[in-house]
Parts: structure tokens; sequence; C-alpha cells
């Protein structure tokens, strides 16, 4: 690895608690502390595996409080940031697009500030493909395509994503960027489509599906997404950016039958049963209606590719959650 003592934001979320696991777990890193202000979106109970572990630092705090971030860098002799806070959840940002702004944008730009005061850090900013707007039905994107963001959350990502670029190119900070699809896997805020679907079937509660169903999304399960981050630490070049998917593109309401049926087989259920749950509802305002990433570039420069197929990662998923039913509480 070429950097060994990283200074982690947002890991107490879903893919940040991940990424921290697997990087401890592959012994691929001397130091971690994990910065994380603990929303919502929070549970430290994805770390109650490692927080034991010497080589792992929790504390709480904001990523926009640039002097605990120097501080916690100059403490720790930190030499990376890899960068997962945010407000993530897109419905929130359509019913309260500020926090979007002030954490995504104001956030970033805190942590680019204590970077260019210390250029020996380099800072791996996690983006998504949102940013990128919505796919018809052929092609998907790469490095290369046009900012479109639509969801006032991918206009923040946007917005976190151009700082990046700009302080690498003003002031010499080194930078990677990732844009990745959509994440499933344990540990997921039950907000998000797959737990929320995973909690309806488990408490017989109805399965919202925006629209029809027809909006198709390319899901990669979680911890292919923080094998490729560790993949872009080690093998990555300064001041690229690469694309990272799943290969799994589904329509959202195949996805919920792929989910119904896996359900129904682990419970011995009946799946018709589950399935009169499926309850249509109004759509997202400015839903985007395919995502798809060709992530040709991490394959070839990275030598990394998901692990996952989507059968088997959402009967992993099923699993742990079923394991984990104090986790399916609304
Ligand atoms: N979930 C996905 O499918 C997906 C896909 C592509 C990219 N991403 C990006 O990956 C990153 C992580 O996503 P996630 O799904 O794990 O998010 P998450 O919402 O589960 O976790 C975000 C974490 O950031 C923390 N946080 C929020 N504001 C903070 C602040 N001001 N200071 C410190 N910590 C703060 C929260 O407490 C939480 O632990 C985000 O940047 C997101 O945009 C997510």
């Amino acid at each position: 690895m070429k950097y060994k003592r990283l200074l982690v934001t947002g890991g107490a979320g879903f893919i940040g608690s991940s990424f921290i696991r697997y990087g401890l777990q592959q012994r691929l890193a001397e130091k971690i502390v994990n910065l994380d202000a603990l929303t919502y979106a929070a549970d430290l109970r994805n770390l109650s595996s490692v927080e034991m572990d010497p080589r792992y630092v929790f504390c709480k705090g904001d990523i926009r409080d640039e002097v605990l971030v120097d501080k916690l860098c100059l403490e720790y002799k930190i030499d990376a940031i890899v960068h997962f806070a945010a407000e993530s959840h897109v419905d929130r940002s359509i019913s309260s697009p500020r926090a979007f702004y002030d954490t995504n944008v104001g956030g970033t730009l805190s942590l680019l500030e204590v970077v260019r005061k210390n250029l020996h850090i380099h800072f791996h900013h996690i983006s998504t493909d949102e940013v990128y707007g919505s796919l018809a039905q052929e092609g998907a994107f790469t490095e290369n395509s046009p900012y479109l963001p639509n969801s006032p959350y991918a206009a923040s990502k946007a917005a976190s994503d151009h700082f990046v670029r700009a302080y690498a190119h003003t002031y010499g900070i080194s930078a990677t960027i990732s844009h990745c699809t959509n994440n499933y896997g344990p540990c997921q805020n039950i907000e998000k489509f797959i737990p929320r679907m995973i909690y309806g079937c488990y408490n017989k509660q109805p399965l919202p599906v925006y629209g029809r169903g027809e909006n198709i999304r390319d899901w990669i399960y979680v911890d292919d997404h923080s094998e490729a981050v560790w993949s872009i630490l080690t093998h990555g070049k300064k001041g690229q950016v690469y694309g990272i998917g799943g290969k799994c593109e589904r329509k959202n309401i195949d996805l919920l039958h792929g989910i119904i049926h896996e359900f129904a087989r682990l419970k011995q259920e009946d799946p018709q049963d589950l399935a009169s749950l499926i309850a249509f509802v109004d759509d997202r305002p400015g839903h985007d209606l395919r995502y798809a990433i060709d992530f040709s570039k991490a394959q070839k420069e990275l030598g990394w590719a998901p692990r996952n197929d989507i059968s088997s990662g959402i009967r992993k998923t099923i699993a742990w959650y079923l394991d984990n039913p104090e986790r399916l509480v609304i």
C-alpha cells in the first residue's frame, strides 16, 4: 500500500464501514481514523467487529470542522483521506436540499482546505454515477461523460467533484475520484430500496415501488466497491478518475421480484403472498430512468472487477438482515 495511515470520513455509514472492515481484515493499513458526525445515517454497530482493533480510532466530529481535521491529520500522521461522508439519501435531498449543499459541498471544501495546507496527504473522493444524469436504454457512462446532475443530491456531489478537480489543478493536491453505481449489502440504512423491501417482506408491510418500477439501476455489492477503493489507493494514479460498476443492471420491479423469490426461499414462505404486498406509488420527482457505468478503465489499470453477481449478493444480504432482525426497524 502506498498509504498506510488513513483518515476515513463517514466511516460509520454503509459503505465507509465496509471499507474500514475490509481494510483491517486484509491488513491494508496500519492506522484508520474514522471521523463521523453520527447523523441518522450512521450506525456504530457496523463497526462492532473492529472497535477493539488497536489500528482503529473513532472520532465523533464534523468534516466541516477544519481545526479538528487538521489536528487529527497531525496527531495520527495521516497520509491519505478517503472521503465517504455525505448526505446520501436522494429523497431527503428533494425535501431538504440545503443540508446536502452544506455537507457535500461545504464539507468537502473544508477537507480540501486541510489537504491544501498538508500537501503530502492524498485525497480520495467518493462520488457517484448520478452526477452524469440519466441514460437512455443503451450505453453506459464513462469517466469522460458530461456532468448533468438531476437531483439536489447529484448536484451537490457534482459540485464537490468540481472542487476536488480544481484543487488538484490549482494547488497541486494529490487527488483521485471514483464514481460508483448503486451499492447494496449488509448494514445499509433501512430507508434505501433493498433493505426497505426486505423490511416489508419480513414485517408483511407494503412494498412501495416508484412509478411502475421501470427505472433501471446497476447494482454493486458493497464489499466490491470497498475493494475497488482500496485498489485505487494502491494502484491508482494521481489526478485520475475511475468508474466503478457492478455489471448487474436490473429494473427495480425485476430486482424486487428477485428479492421476494430469495426471501421466500430462505423463510419457506409463499412468494405470491409477498408479491401481493407490492404497492406502486407516485414517482419520485425528476426520477432518472437509468444509470450504468463502464468500468473498463478500473479493470485495465487497477486489475479490479466486481466479484459478486446480483443473485449471490442478494442472497447474502437477505441472510444478513434475517440474522440481524434488530436492523429491520423503521
Ligand atoms: N449508497 C450508494 O449506493 C452510493 C453509490 C455511489 C456513491 N455513494 C457515495 O458513497 C459515500 C458513502 O455513501 P453511504 O451510502 O455509505 O452513505 P451513508 O449515508 O450510509 O453514510 C454517510 C456517513 O457520513 C456521515 N456524515 C454525514 N455528514 C457528516 C459530516 N458533516 N461530518 C462527518 N460525517 C458525516 C454520516 O453520519 C454517515 O455515517 C457518499 O459520499 C455517497 O455519495 C453512495
